[in-house]
């Protein structure tokens, strides 16, 4: 490692010994470049990957999500036990919401949080047990509970007061008894390395801590309704465990006075565990963050003199970020000449439409040469994709081969998490496949959608007279 070039290059990228590396941790763990230099995701050479389904093409690995998921619900059930209680983990379907990474997740003993009808309906076409999933939302409508509590899911998140009277009204019609927890906001928020902790979170979601207690009694007071307990989401990417034990003290608060109006059989501590996105992130390592969270809730329940909870837990990114990575075509490349730099930028097929997280987050990532091993010399680049915006980034920074050029395949990885969930048509452009791999096999997961598909919205055009399969 050599340290940064100039005022063009951010202080955390570093020039790499070899530009074509594939740092461990930010890659797959079964992806290595085969003896001719090409990268391999699965058992398959991404070329060949791209000559079946085209690019930008978004590749998910099976292998890795399954381990990833076994491995996150380990960490969490064995602190749990070793504390004296049990843990849940749910997959956050959010980060990711698609039938076949839902049955993977529920075969390697997770439960799964949906946010919505829609991914409610996912969930349940996908053959999850109702009572496996949790649904949350802060604007959950009233036919969107109705049918939560008519298929009987196990736990519905109530974020709202207005929510508890639709639930109210739902179960006494219907006669269900509907288990919930309530949503607080514990005025914690975490963001990868540092928590902010105020009285009250300016933020939608949960009710504050001091309004909760008069909102679980409501609760206890409805027939239909079973209060299991707390639930608390302080943020995601969060790399320790402060922020976590920050929360969990100031939980813990409440949850021990609701203890004194009955059962609290359930605290429930949200996802957002992080992930390395780029070779300079430092995530804590599942276990040890697991681990950490777990003893900060048990010495705070144990400083009270409280029983320990049942514990749950709702990773969505951790499980599914790594497993992904999204192959493009590179198109042009032009040299940008800086004050103190030369930049060279390198247009690829697709951008902000299959990955708005550049765009709205400021999200880094990384790149590499796929269809083949570059040349040892490193140029300063900048990834960026065809949509008519210049801020159509898809790597903001990165060292690529000197001799990066048109046809040229390149590879982003970490694009499993908050990409196809959050993907758009901006500019007319179509959503790409997404194509599951496992061991030298592949197989299509997500259509990827035509220009027939997108004309076919629009009611003013007559699209047999446009080509199908036009991408
Ligand atoms: N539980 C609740 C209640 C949540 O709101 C979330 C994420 C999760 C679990 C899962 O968090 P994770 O483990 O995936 O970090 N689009 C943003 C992330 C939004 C997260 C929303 N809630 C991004 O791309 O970074």
């Amino acid at each position: 490692m050599h340290s940064p070039v100039s005022a063009s290059v951010p202080e955390w990228l570093v020039l790499p010994d070899d530009v074509n590396d594939l740092v461990d941790g930010v890659w797959p763990a079964a992806a290595h470049r085969a003896a001719d230099g090409a990268l391999v995701l699965g058992g398959i050479p991404a070329a060949d990957l791209v000559a079946a389904y085209g690019t930008p093409l978004q590749v998910i690995d099976e292998n890795e999500v399954r381990h990833r998921a076994a491995a996150v619900r380990s960490a969490f059930q064995q602190a749990a036990e070793r504390a004296g209680t049990t843990a849940r983990v749910y997959y956050a379907g959010k980060a990711f919401m698609n039938s076949a990474i839902v049955r993977w997740v529920l075969q390697e003993g997770l439960r799964v949080d949906v946010c919505t009808g829609g991914e409610l309906e996912v969930a349940l076409a996908a053959g999850a047990d109702p009572a496996l999933i949790g649904f949350h939302g802060n604007n959950k409508s009233v036919a969107e509970l109705e049918r939560a509590v008519e298929v009987g899911v196990g736990s519905i998140i109530i974020d709202s007061e207005i929510e508890i009277e639709r639930l109210a009204a739902i179960t006494a019609a219907t006669d269900a008894v509907q288990q919930v927890l309530l949503r607080v906001n514990s005025g914690v928020h975490a963001e990868t390395h540092d928590f902010l902790a105020t009285a009250h979170e300016d933020q939608k979601f949960g009710v504050p801590l001091s309004d909760a207690a008069p909102l679980v009694a409501r609760i206890r007071e409805i027939p239909g309704l079973r209060f299991l307990g707390l639930h608390c989401h302080i943020g995601s990417q969060i790399f320790g465990v402060d922020g976590f034990r920050e929360s969990a003290a100031r939980v813990l608060d409440l949850h021990e006075e609701l203890l004194a109006g009955g059962h609290v059989p359930l605290l429930n501590l949200g996802g957002g565990f992080g992930i390395a996105y780029t070779r300079v992130d430092d995530p804590t390592p599942i276990d040890q963050l697991a681990e950490g969270i777990v003893q900060a809730v048990a010495q705070g329940c144990a400083a009270r003199g409280l029983d320990l909870p049942e514990l749950a837990f709702e990773p969505g990114r951790y499980i599914v970020g790594p497993a992904g990575v999204t192959l493009y075509e590179v198109g042009t490349t032009k040299d940008v000449v800086l004050e103190d730099a030369v930049r060279r930028y390198v247009s690829v097929d697709g951008g902000m439409s299959d990955n708005a997280r550049p765009a709205l987050y400021g999200a880094q990532y990384s790149a590499r040469l796929a269809s083949r091993a570059g040349s040892d010399e490193p140029v300063l680049a900048r990834v960026v994709g065809r949509h008519c915006e210049s801020g159509d980034i898809v790597v903001d920074y990165e060292y690529l081969p000197a001799d990066v050029t048109p046809g040229d395949l390149l590879a982003v990885p970490v694009t499993g998490a908050y990409c196809a969930p959050l993907s758009s048509n901006y500019n007319h452009v179509p959503r790409p496949p997404v194509v599951a791999v496992l061991d030298g096999t592949s197989r299509v997961i997500v259509r990827g959608e035509t220009l027939r598909d997108l004309l076919a919205r629009d009611t003013g055009l007559d699209v047999g007279h446009h080509p199908e399969g036009a991408r």
